[in-house]
């Protein structure tokens, strides 16, 4: 087993390579696919004109902005990420009352008991240490500070994710499997351990949402089968294998994929929690 030491430089590395390149690469098509959803985060979160937020695992910052939007000139907005490409290309928003930093948000020395709301899109289930992370996050809140963030729920439920993976996998070497409490996307999806790992860091009141989308994956199957490389488990199964059994993937993915077109593209079921909880 790894220690959490292990995982956590795990995490830092892939985001700060191949992760972020490969998120960077993508995110039109991925704003495309989790745009909704992070708006329904955003409208949960509720930032109000003079307040002061965080955004945890920021990203390129196109939460953070519509954030800073909320919260007007008279609030600010911390966006806070671990990788450095991700960050450099958010602080291209060039925004008055946002600014942003390279950091683990785990152990990030954040203002204590300055801020309103923390709020994150898909960022929080990364974390070697969840508990000491959340004990973090919750020391930079008032005590009357909120917590509002979007996680994937299981990959059983998120077929977007785990099907085009399922079909491939029989072509490509195998791939290190990450334990169910693994820092990962899926690493939030079990509601009872979420709420051990918020409970234990001293939120209270939390509040479970599920939301479930069909999922945008690509215009056409042959779009989605050239950009599978691009981004996440499958590109890294990809860059280990053999051009002909990537060809060989790549026709199984075709194959699984094409009962999921529709008129309005590829799309799969997707599962996230909308998770709200309260400082004290
Ligand atoms: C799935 S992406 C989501 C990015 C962004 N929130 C969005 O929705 O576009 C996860 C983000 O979390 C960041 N991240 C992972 N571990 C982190 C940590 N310990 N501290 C801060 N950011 C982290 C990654 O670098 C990446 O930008």
């Amino acid at each position: 087993m790894k220690s959490a030491a292990e995982l956590a430089a795990e995490q830092a590395a892939y985001w700060n390579g191949p992760g972020g390149q490969g998120w960077l690469a993508a995110y039109q098509r991925i704003q495309r696919a989790i745009g909704e959803i992070g708006e329904i985060g955003l409208s949960a979160a509720a930032a109000q004109t003079g307040e002061h937020a965080i955004d945890i695992g920021c990203g390129t910052g196109d939460t953070t902005a519509a954030l800073a939007r909320a919260v007007g000139l008279t609030g600010h907005v911390l966006g806070v990420d671990i990788s450095e490409p991700l960050i450099a290309a958010a602080r291209t928003h060039r925004l008055d009352n946002a600014s942003f930093v390279v950091g683990d948000a785990a152990t990030h020395t954040f203002q204590s008991a300055h801020y309103d709301l923390v709020f994150s899109r898909f960022g929080v289930m990364f974390f070697a240490d969840p508990v000491a992370a959340f004990r973090n996050i919750r020391r930079a809140l008032k005590p009357q500070g909120r917590l509002v963030f979007i996680a994937w729920r299981t990959p059983q439920e998120n077929p977007w994710g785990t099907v085009p993976m399922r079909a491939a996998q029989p072509f490509l070497p195998p791939q290190p499997r990450p334990g169910p409490e693994d820092p990962g996307q899926f690493a939030f999806g079990d509601r009872a351990r979420v709420e051990r790992i918020l409970g234990d860091a001293g939120f209270r009141a939390l509040r479970f949402e599920p939301i479930d989308r069909q999922i945008w994956m690509g215009d056409s199957v042959a779009e989605v089968v050239a950009g599978a490389d691009r981004f996440g488990p499958l590109a890294r199964a990809f860059a280990g294998a053999e051009p002909a059994a990537i060809e060989k993937a790549r026709q199984a993915i075709a194959d699984v994929l094409a009962p999921h077109q529709g008129a309005d593209g590829v799309r799969l079921p997707g599962a996230c929690w909308l998770v709200r909880a309260n400082a004290s």
